[in-house]
């Protein structure tokens, strides 16, 4: 682990200098069944990335088993239910081992085998870390869906890759709400014939319907099943899952991360990002608030603080229930002392008030970080001071579902923090700012298009199924660079400071969504015409969600009218792509090549009327003033 700023440096250094002998070191600290024949092999043009070849291993041993000697009784996870103070769990490493296995041992006897797909739709609960583990230990490809995804949408991500079994439960609990699941899993499998079997874990009570033929309850199977099952043996290259991201076209694509890179750059990320002590019984405690449908939960929920050998928490619940000092309560409640969430949540959490904050210690913390969009310096400063109380550096890590690990981070107290800042490259981790066409922008102070030159092992290998549009979404826009679609700025000493993305891809409480998506989800209700999708800057999610929508002028309702489109919206993807604000329009400013002008779109919905830009290209630009005296 680096410990200094004059060993980062170093580090860094020799990770570009020599990136093969570099990660050789790394991952020569894992258990492996046979050492890999070459450390690297790639080209940014087909993308062909490999790592590790013809290493062979399997993530749960690493993850589980090579603790089992000295760790076996140290906590894995703590889970925190919803509920305040009832049902909650400690699993020990040995537990977890245990766990893992039996589910493994059930998947198998349901035919599942190596390379298998299997969904997980399911809550923050620790069963659902069991089943992603337990597919791992088997060789079965993970595709986990986050369950606040609607039935259209989970029938989409299943149908995509082509899933045989999925694994559920009867509800999910979140705040209030009892959210019925099962019931969504029912209506997403009448489109998918090929699921066969699907595993329901009863976890809030609500009554199922079941298929004889098909489903399956986990409490009459799991228990029973063998508490031991050999690893299967994987290739460094064999898919460890697939999770479904937003792009700026189409549908959300199946982001495919293979086990042996993802293993150690996950696990190497967490060590120096974070700074634990990672010793047998240290007091350290990791808590990151997201949930495994994302790969901020994949990465660091999941895999890396077992991979490093630490204690974590699952929690189940939302910030706001039962009020909002539950994270407070929950970080002094376990002496938390390393915690990592999002500034959606910090944002929400700060406009609630101090009242919420002030009855707790907090003192058990070290460390915090932020995770998922641009954390604005208001909300760095007040996590800074009311939850950090100024001793406890701030880590903003910069990273994507396709890098599958943290990019760019500060290294808790060992290197420089700067408010909205993400600082620093990782060691391994070549970041390069570009112009439109792709020259690189050189020097400081100087902003650009964020990309990465050089392959790190936990990278992107494929969109799945469709390797084609994996070249076209990050490896064509800017030929041998990683695109991330995102803008970035490098400051005067060097430091980065991630601005937001440049596609049509919004971040909406951090939740990635493609504008595409949204608009294919309105349009599908039948009185409208067209529609067209921009973020917009908003206090608390950093960006809310405008639509602007043409109905036929015979449409007399619009109240009505707005709200039906936002059950749509619900009903094909989810509610956290319902539109903050729909603007009913008449026309959408076009070229007249047809192609919707979105800038001008986006500075509407921003209230940035008086600097629209040359329109004089517009097929129409009278519809401009139209949109303008009409903005919410
Ligand atoms: O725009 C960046 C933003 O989130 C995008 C990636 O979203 P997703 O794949 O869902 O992964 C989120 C969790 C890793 C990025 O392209 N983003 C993520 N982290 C930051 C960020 N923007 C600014 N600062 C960050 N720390």
């Amino acid at each position: 682990m680096i410990t200094t700023f004059e060993e980062y440096k170093k580090e860094y250094q020799k990770s570009i200098e020599n990136p093969e002998a570099f990660w050789d070191e790394i991952a020569g600290q894992f258990s492996w069944k046979q050492k890999w024949t070459k450390t690297l092999d790639w080209n940014f043009d087909e993308p062909n990335v490999k790592w590790f070849v013809d290493g062979k291993f399997n993530i749960t041993e690493n993850a589980i088993d090579r603790h089992l000697l000295g760790r076996a009784n140290q906590t894995a996870f703590i889970w925190e239910s919803n509920a305040i103070d009832v049902d909650n769990r400690v699993i020990t490493y040995q537990n977890l081992h245990d766990e893992v296995c039996r589910v493994a041992n059930t998947l198998k006897s349901f035919g599942v085998k190596k390379g298998d797909r299997v969904c997980i739709y399911m809550p923050m609960i620790p069963e659902t870390v069991f089943s992603m583990l337990a597919c791992a230990r088997i060789g079965a490809v993970h595709s986990v869906v986050f369950a606040g995804f609607s039935s259209s949408a989970l029938a989409g991500r299943i149908q995509d890759c082509d899933c045989k079994i999925v694994l559920t439960t009867d509800g999910a609990y979140r705040g209030v709400k009892d959210i019925p699941i099962k019931a969504v899993v029912d209506e997403a499998l009448e489109t998918c014939l090929g699921v066969e079997k699907v595993l329901v874990y009863k976890h809030t009570g609500t009554p199922v319907f079941i298929n004889k033929e098909r489903d399956i309850i986990w409490q009459e199977v799991v228990p029973n099943a063998l508490s031991t099952c050999t690893p299967e043996v994987m290739d460094s290259e064999d898919v460890l899952f697939i999770l479904y991201t937003s792009g700026s076209t189409g549908k959300p694509k199946g982001v495919v991360h293979t086990c042996g890179g993802y293993m150690v750059y996950t696990c190497y990320s967490f060590q120096n990002v974070f700074q634990m002590n990672t010793e047998q019984n240290s007091n350290d405690l990791f808590w990151c608030t997201a949930d495994v449908g994302w790969i901020t939960g994949h990465s660091y929920i999941t895999y890396a603080p077992l991979l490093a050998g630490v204690s974590s928490v699952i929690f189940e619940g939302v910030p706001t229930f039962p009020d909002a000092g539950r994270f407070w309560k929950v970080i002094d409640k376990y002496k938390v002392t390393h915690f990592y969430t999002a500034p959606t949540a910090i944002r929400a959490l700060e406009a609630q008030g101090l009242d919420f904050v002030t009855p707790y210690k907090l003192d058990s913390l070290k460390v915090l970080g932020s995770v998922g969009e641009p954390i604005n310096e208001e909300a760095w400063q007040w996590y800074h001071k009311n939850i950090g109380k100024e001793k406890c550096p701030i880590v903003d890590t910069w990273w994507q579902t396709e890098t599958g690990g943290i990019m760019i981070s500060a290294l808790a107290g060992v290197t420089p923090t700067k408010p909205s800042y993400a600082t620093m490259p990782l060691p391994g981790i070549q970041p390069m700012l570009v112009d439109e066409k792709g020259n690189e922008i050189i020097g400081n102070d100087v902003e650009g298009n964020l990309c990465i030159k050089f392959p790190w092992p936990s990278m992107i290998r494929t969109t799945y199924g469709d390797h084609a549009r994996c070249k076209q979404a990050y490896f064509e826009t800017y030929p041998g660079l990683y695109f991330t679609g995102d803008g970035c700025r490098r400051d005067e000493n060097g430091f980065y400071r991630i601005t937001g993305r440049v596609d049509d891809v919004m971040n909406v409480s951090g939740h990635r969504i493609g504008t595409a998506e949204v608009e294919s989800a309105i349009n599908a209700h039948i009185d409208v015409v067209e529609s067209a999708v921009v973020g917009y800057p908003h206090d608390i999610k950093g960006q809310g969600i405008y639509a602007y929508v043409i109905v036929p002028s015979t449409t007399k309702n619009h109240d009505i009218l707005k709200k039906e489109i936002i059950a749509e919206v619900n009903k094909i993807i989810g509610p956290i792509a319902k539109p903050d604000k729909i603007q009913i329009v008449s026309g959408l400013p076009k070229t007249r090549s047809g192609k919707i002008m979105r800038r001008i779109l986006r500075k509407i919905a921003e209230g940035d009327v008086n600097n629209l830009g040359d329109i004089s290209t517009l097929l129409d630009p009278t519809v401009v003033d139209e949109i303008v005296k009409g903005k919410l």
